[in-house]
């Protein structure tokens, strides 16, 4: 049972026309309220661009939450959070725009007794993430004694290290460390807080958690879809930018990471940073033996003929861009040594799913695995589209022979009950009110993975690529099958 957030406060949605905010904030905003969990004293102010009065605003947001939320509309409830919700149109770079904003807000705070406290949302493309902050600055609307002020950064934080570096002073320039919520939306997923949860609730799973007894861990994350309408943005970045930086990464630290001091924000991040820091140098060798990336060609998902990526809209017809990136890592730390971290991502798969499998070592050839290939003990961490755990073990066939066959124990989170798992966002945006920055990015965390991407990048910019290399619907190139079974192990596909 949840309690009521309790901070008064308006939220500024820069970007309240966009995507993000009607297919995600504002349905999490709505499925917050129906649980009445949304604190008593609160707005919200949207700032877009088209020319929307506050009654159409609303009704867009309404119809939106219709098709999004996951409770259904409600009208009574509907007709009172309607009431709390603004539309401002302005520029991003016009000073009137901020002044006017500014006196919103005041009046705002009169009306909903707000205290002043803003949580200031940038919904909005990277390229003005600075110029925003900087105006918020100019108008004196990030401090103001006693109230707080915080602000959430959407990703992507930055191209490279060096454009994450700049966008970084930029905003700590204006707001502290500790009022900056980076969003990684996969730290808001329910079983990635889970990992944490098994790894450090449960005997059985803590005490096995190291080289002893782990052969290899797999983190990969699949998708159906191509690029879709992100073009422009995708040939900028590719599957390590888009997907490995931030997403693959926060799963692996959570993963690795060391048991924390204590459940505080800080002492979890200092482990997870400790991870990153962690990892195997990045030399042009170990690039060429355990990294691959790929690009899909044309192929087929279900009866639909796809297309490749280099016919995709906004891309180049010779873009060399990878839609996919294999690649195994180890960490160098006393649990981890000699343990391999497997990672992929890729666009146009076969399947859609993100998940970690931890394999546990094979028993020696004795006993019942002398004459018989047994399967290895899985343990699956299930994170989407299913939301649950899986254990694979052996047990004797019923009957009378002596078989012996992997069983699975599947518990599922999301089957069912419909509805039953917060959005992402519904737990980010409870945290960003509570003032809870543990599922939010700290710098470094940003910093060190940018570097490790950076380094590859640049070896990678050297070498020529053979795209396409994958057929769309396939699980990937062959040589991303043949960095496992080099090292006698596949892929696990549960
Ligand atoms: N969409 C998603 O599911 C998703 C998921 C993860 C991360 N993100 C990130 O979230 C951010 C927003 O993405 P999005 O998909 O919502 O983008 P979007 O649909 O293009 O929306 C951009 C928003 O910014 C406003 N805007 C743009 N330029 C403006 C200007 N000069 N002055 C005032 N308003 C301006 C637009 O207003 P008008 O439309 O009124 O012009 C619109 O509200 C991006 O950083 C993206 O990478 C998005």
């Amino acid at each position: 049972m949840q309690n009521k957030l309790q901070l008064p406060a308006v939220m500024v949605i820069f970007g309240g026309t966009g995507d993000l905010t009607h297919r995600k904030l504002m349905p999490s905003l709505y499925n917050l309220f129906y649980q009445g969990l949304l604190p008593d004293n609160f707005a919200v102010v949207s700032v877009g661009r088209r020319d929307l009065t506050d009654e159409e605003y609303r009704n867009q947001v309404k119809e939106s939450i219709e098709k999004f939320a996951r409770f259904k509309l409600d009208e009574e409830l509907w007709n009172k959070m309607k009431e709390v919700i603004y539309y401002v149109r302005f520029n991003f770079d016009d000073d009137d725009g901020y002044v006017h904003l500014k006196e919103i807000l005041s009046d705002l705070d009169n009306k909903y007794n707000t205290a002043g406290n803003r949580l200031y949302y940038l919904a909005v493309s990277p390229e003005y993430f600075e110029v925003i902050v900087d105006k918020l600055d100019v108008h004196k609307m990030d401090l103001e004694e006693n109230c707080v002020r915080r602000i959430v950064i959407e990703k992507p934080f930055g191209r490279d290290l060096a454009s994450a570096a700049y966008l970084n002073e930029q905003i700590t320039r204006v707001f502290k460390e500790e009022n900056t919520y980076r969003i990684d939306h996969y730290l808001g997923k329910e079983m990635i807080q889970n990992i944490m949860v098994m790894r450090f609730a449960n005997s059985v799973f803590e005490h096995l958690w190291n080289n002893r007894y782990i052969d290899n861990i797999q983190i990969s994350s699949t998708e159906t879809v191509g690029v879709e309408n992100r073009g422009g943005y995708y040939e900028n970045a590719g599957a390590l930018k888009d997907m490995v930086q931030n997403h693959m990464f926060q799963l692996l630290t959570l993963t690795a990471m060391e048991p924390p001091v204590n459940l505080e924000t800080e002492s979890i991040r200092d482990e997870k940073v400790k991870v990153l820091r962690s990892l195997q140098p990045v030399t042009e060798k170990f690039v060429r033996e355990n990294m691959v990336r790929g690009q899909y060609g044309r192929g087929e998902i279900g009866i639909h003929n796809i297309k490749g990526y280099r016919e995709e809209d906004r891309v180049s017809p010779e873009s060399d861009i990878e839609t996919f990136v294999a690649m195994k890592l180890y960490i160098e730390n006393y649990r981890w040594a000699g343990v391999p971290f497997y990672i992929r991502s890729g666009k146009r798969m076969a399947n859609k799913t993100t998940e970690i499998v931890v394999q546990f070592k094979s028993l020696p050839k004795i006993l019942y695995a002398k004459d018989m290939d047994l399967q290895p003990s899985l343990l699956v961490i299930k994170v989407q589209p299913k939301e649950g755990i899986m254990f694979q073990f052996n047990a004797k066939k019923p009957g009378t022979g002596n078989q012996i066959v992997p069983i699975q124990m599947d518990f599922c989170q999301n089957c069912s009950m419909e509805n039953d798992s917060p959005e992402a966002y519904e737990r980010l945006i409870s945290d960003l009110i509570k003032g809870d920055s543990t599922l939010f990015t700290r710098w470094d965390e940003v910093e060190f993975s940018w570097k490790y991407v950076d380094d590859v990048t640049r070896i990678w910019r050297n070498e020529k690529t053979q795209f396409p290399n994958y057929a769309a619907g396939s699980w990937g190139p062959e040589a991303a099958h043949e960095l496992l079974r080099r090292d006698g192990r596949q892929w696990w596909l549960v």
